[in-house]
């Protein structure tokens, strides 16, 4: 089966803070636990680099909007590499590759008789490059999101008719109750359907940045429009010698911030409706991470960088913290505190403990080389769990699969308490429980190692490689699985202390 996960493209009007790490970090989780259970992925991330906050940030800075696409571009693109994120492709909107598609898909929405032109007049945030209405707006005429006074836009436009597809989107959401998830973002989305769609702005005269209409060398089009498309272009284009678009489309999961909610649940699917392609399958709408009650965000100034955190935590840590801290598709708060807290807790001395004991004991009692035995059963239930988890990540719901193996994690090192393993080893009559009992903890290490791989890939292929027993294949993921009589090797601490 072919699985496709993309993140929301990132404005390069900014340095890359942890809000854009988060939706980067958990789309990887996806792709590499399909990828182990054997999927054909294509991961997708980059950034958007046309419109106004681009074109206003250069100016600002002096240089030219491509200029400082080019730069910031640059920051973003080294960004995965440091969270040991696997994208497959690294899209930007000022690829010449994707600016044609853009071109070629809207003129057919052009051909197909969904455009009209007409004078746009009403309020525009230039930093979310949107419209407003009369809901969306704060008081005094200000942005709700931004906090600044709007703009009073007065030109003439290409309109997209949005309000045609009216029926098709409640069709749409009548028939696949699982499009947008969580439900309460479900419910947004069709309440804002419910609402009355009106037709929008689909290109801009004012501008030069962006990507030129192709029947009307005045205007650019819109740059939700042009970034939204990314997703579709890429696959044209990301393979040389190959068009994706076959294999991938629709795509499986849109990631992205709630913020961005009404784009990708009501323009986009409309807008591929119109130009007659599949709208996706699954938008998985995640939360903000809060400070001290706020979004973090640029505009108001208390990001977190994530490239510190990862220097000197590294990116696993990273990782595991937000996927475990902040429930995925719910707002939630970060701080260096509770950052610190679950790497000592729960990394260092829950998993990483389970591994360097459990692989210590097996060096120190039986010369490294795991003793063949039963498995001990009474572990089976709580280590049974590979369907769970598969299911949890099938819907996105990354905070619960994670919980759901740590709570196997926890009950081995429970076993271990129980077991007392450094007593039965004192009495020679007991050998056979010594084996049984290291036996067991080698395989239930191996199996929430091989059930971790997505979210932690560098310490449990360090753990897997000191098992000697390197596949981390979902099948893997199963208590018995494995082979026992691998010869151990040695193992650093896995989350030392900082
Ligand atoms: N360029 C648009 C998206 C176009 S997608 C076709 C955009 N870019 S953005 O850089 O402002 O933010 C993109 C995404 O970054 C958000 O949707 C979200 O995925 C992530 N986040 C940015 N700040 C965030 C938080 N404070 N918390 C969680 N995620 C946030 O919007």
């Amino acid at each position: 089966m072919a699985y496709y996960v993309t993140t929301p493209i990132y404005y390069v009007n900014a340095a890359p803070h942890l809000g854009h790490a988060y939706t980067t970090i958990a789309a990887d989780v996806m792709a590499r636990h399909m990828r182990q259970r054997g999927e054909e992925v294509f991961f997708l991330t980059g950034t958007d680099e046309h419109g106004e906050p681009v074109a206003q940030a250069a100016e600002r800075e002096g240089v030219t909007p491509k200029e400082l696409a080019d730069r910031n571009a640059e920051r973003f693109k080294g960004l995965p590499p440091v969270l040991e994120a696997s994208n497959d492709f690294f899209i930007r909107t000022s690829d010449p590759q994707h600016a044609a598609k853009v071109q070629e898909v809207l003129q057919r929405v052009h051909d197909n008789g969904h455009v009209y032109k007409d004078l746009y007049e009403g309020w525009y945030c230039p930093r979310c490059a949107d419209f407003k209405s009369g809901n969306e707006m704060g008081r005094d005429n200000t942005c709700p999101i931004h906090g600044i006074p709007l703009d009073w836009e007065h030109e003439d436009n290409w309109f997209f008719r949005l309000s045609e597809f009216q029926q098709p989107l409640e069709d749409l959401y009548e028939r696949r109750p699982d499009f947008v998830a969580p439900r309460a973002r479900y419910n947004e989305a069709k309440a804002f359907i419910d609402q009355g769609l009106q037709d929008v702005s689909l290109s801009r005269a004012k501008l030069s940045w962006g990507v030129p209409v192709p029947w009307d060398d005045k205007q650019v089009f819109y740059v939700w429009f042009d970034a939204l498309l990314n997703y579709y272009t890429a696959l044209s284009y990301a393979d040389a010698g190959r068009d994706l678009t076959e294999t991938f489309w629709p795509a499986t999961f849109h990631l992205i911030g709630k913020d961005i909610l009404k784009f990708h649940a009501i323009y986009w699917p409309a807008l591929l409706m119109a130009a007659q392609v599949e709208p996706p399958q699954h938008l998985f709408v995640h939360g903000f991470l809060l400070q001290e009650g706020q979004k973090m965000s640029k505009s108001l100034g208390n990001v977190i960088d994530p490239l510190q955190v990862v220097e000197t935590y590294g990116a696993d840590a990273l990782r595991h913290y937000l996927l475990r801290d902040v429930t995925f598709g719910q707002d939630g708060s970060v701080s260096t505190t509770a950052f610190e807290g679950r790497y000592e807790t729960e990394l260092a001395n829950e998993y990483g403990n389970l591994a360097s004991r459990t692989i210590a004991m097996v060096h120190r009692y039986r010369d490294g080389t795991v003793p063949r035995a039963e498995l001990d059963a009474q572990l089976g239930e709580a280590l049974m769990i590979d369907e769970r988890v598969a299911d949890l990540v099938d819907k996105a719901d990354l905070t619960a699969a994670l919980e759901t193996i740590w709570i196997a994690v926890r009950r081995l090192n429970r076993y271990v308490e129980e077991q007392a393993p450094w007593q039965v080893a004192r009495d020679e009559r007991r050998a056979g429980d010594l084996d049984r009992i290291l036996c067991s903890l080698v395989e239930g290490l191996r199996v929430v190692t091989v059930l971790l791989h997505a979210y932690m890939p560098a310490a449990t292929e360090r753990v897997l490689t000191a098992l000697d027993q390197p596949n981390t294949d979902y099948g893997q993921a199963r208590y018995g699985a494995g082979g026992g009589g691998s010869s151990l090797g040695r193992l650093e601490p896995l989350f030392p202390k900082r």
